[in-house]
Formats: C-alpha cells, sequence, structure tokens
C-alpha cells in the first residue's frame, strides 16, 4: 500500500487498532487501509483502569502476531509500550525488531518528538518503517495535564510543529497526530511530505484512525467528541449472552440438533458389557 501516494492523490487513508485475530479478520475483510495493535490493548483488552502504562512488549508480541495471523495482508503497525524505547536506542532497536520478527509487522509505532528522535533514528537506519505519534500523548499524559487537546495557543502549536518536523527528519514514515485543533492539524498536514493520520483531530489530514472498540460499541461509559459509534456491540453481546442462561435454565438449549447420539443399538450394547462386569 503506498500512503505516500494517497496523500499526494488526496485519497483518505483509513485506521483502525485491533488487538484479536478475529476482529483483525473482520477489518480486513471490510478493507481498512492500516492496523495497529496499539498499546490501547491495556484499556480495551485487560481492562487496565490507566490504559496502556502497565503494557509489556510480551503482551504487545502475543496480540501483534494474533492480529497477523487475522490480517495477513493488510499493513500493520506494532505499538512500542510505555519504557521499550526510551531509554537506550540499542533497546529501542531490539524491541521494535521482535515486533518484526515475532509478529510480522510492516511498522512501528512509538509516541513522542525530539525526546525519542535519536531511538527512531536508529530503527530507522536498522532497516524498520516507524510511525510517529505527536499531539496529546497517552503514555506521558501527567506531562500534559490531562485529556487536554493539544494547539489551542499559538506557542502550543509552534511548538508541535516543530516536533513534528524533527520526526520526520528522523525518518519517520507516517506521523499520528491526536486531540489536536483543526486549523494546526491542516497546517502540519501541508508542511510535512508524510501521511498524516488523525485520531480527534479534525477533517483536514490524510486520514483518520479509531479505536476499534469505540467504533463497534463495546466501550462503556465513556464518550470523547471525537469519535463515533457505528454498532453497538456491547448491545449484542449482552443480549445474546442474556438468552443463552434464559434458554440452559428453561431447559430450551440444548435442543435435538444440539446434541450427539451413540450409534444405533450401541447403547444396548453397553449395557451388556456394564452388567457383565
Ligand atoms: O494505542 C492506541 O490505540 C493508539 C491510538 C490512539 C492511535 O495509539
Amino acid at each position: 500500500m503506498d500512503f505516500q501516494r494517497m496523500k499526494k492523490a488526496g485519497e483518505k487513508i483509513t485506521w483502525l487498532t485491533c488487538y484479536d485475530y478475529h476482529t483483525a479478520k473482520f477489518e480486513e475483510r471490510a478493507g481498512v487501509d492500516m492496523i495497529l495493535m496499539g498499546d490501547s490493548v491495556g484499556g480495551c483488552v485487560y481492562g487496565y483502569p490507566d490504559d496502556g502504562m502497565p503494557v509489556t512488549m510480551d503482551q504487545c508480541i502475543f496480540h501483534t502476531e494474533a492480529v497477523r495471523r487475522g490480517a495477513p495482508n493488510t499493513f500493520l503497525i506494532g505499538d512500542m509500550p510505555f519504557l521499550s524505547y526510551e531509554i537506550s536506542p540499542e533497546e529501542a532497536v531490539k524491541n521494535a525488531g521482535r515486533f518484526y520478527k515475532e509478529a510480522g509487522v510492516d511498522a512501528i509505532k512509538l509516541e513522542g518528538g525530539s525526546r525519542v528522535a535519536r531511538a527512531m533514528r536508529a530503527i530507522v537506519d536498522a532497516g524498520m518503517v516507524v510511525v510517529g505519534h505527536l499531539g496529546l500523548l497517552s503514555q506521558s499524559l501527567g506531562q500534559f495535564g490531562g485529556h487536554k487537546v493539544q494547539g489551542r495557543n499559538a506557542e502550543n502549536a509552534y511548538e508541535l510543529i516543530k516536533e513534528c518536523r524533527v520526526i520526520q527528519e528522523a525518518g519517520a514514515s507516517i506521523l499520528c497526530l491526536e486531540a489536536v485543533t483543526t486549523e494546526v492539524t491542516k497546517f502540519i498536514t501541508q508542511d510535512l511530505e508524510i501521511p498524516v493520520i488523525g485520531i480527534g483531530a479534525g477533517p483536514d489530514c490524510d486520514g483518520q484512525v479509531l479505536i476499534v472498540n469505540d467504533v463497534v460499541g463495546i466501550t462503556e461509559g465513556f464518550e470523547a467528541k471525537f469519535f463515533k459509534q457505528y454498532a453497538n456491540a456491547a448491545e449484542y453481546k449482552c443480549n445474546a449472552i442474556r438468552e443463552f442462561v434464559t434458554e440452559v435454565r428453561e431447559g430450551e438449549f440444548p435442543a435435538r440438533e444440539n446434541w450427539n447420539e451413540m450409534n444405533e443399538g450401541e447403547f444396548e450394547k453397553l449395557m451388556e458389557l456394564i452388567e457383565q462386569g
């Protein structure tokens, strides 16, 4: 998939997160352009209250590998979890390489600008494709003072624009821009040569990424302005489970078509065998 060409042609790039084999099959079947096994697996699968922070490299590898099996032909990005790339460029290259060797990814993503530029360059120099991530960053949420939209004022926007230029310079092939004002996103998208994909960053970027659990309606009790729920999977799932519980309690399940019987005459033979001891 040539995302650079899509940017130039003005074709919007579609990107979703994914954490498991079956959803990966659905995403590939539905024709999504890129899949991210994001560190949001922490909140979406493990129910960690602070989302991706406790997620480990091993957890990321297991889930990314499952996603790859479900979507063998879709551009797959592995998300470098907190502290897998910050300690040293050497460690960053080693951990990025695990995504390639053990999970068969096409690219890895890491958060940050100048502070991760050395690690990013080292990963690119080792032959891997890097997706950058700027704007509001979940792995350093404390430094942002919580969930705050970025680029509301000129100084903050200028710093963000400079950071975007740094990561393009460091070799990133794609940039994910999270929770950024529309004017600033538009500027960055036109300023950079690489495709810019937004989440909560308005319409004027080269594509959109969302968390699949939000899209299909699995997430409950969380509503953000930037996402759109296209189905109510929580209700479907809950209704199916409720029906199962009711049918078992009322003796409706399993029904005749759900059970297996012995071959003709074999039960009588079994009784004889038991009688004979
Ligand atoms: O982990 C994740 O789901 C992400 C998205 C917000 C892009 O990084």
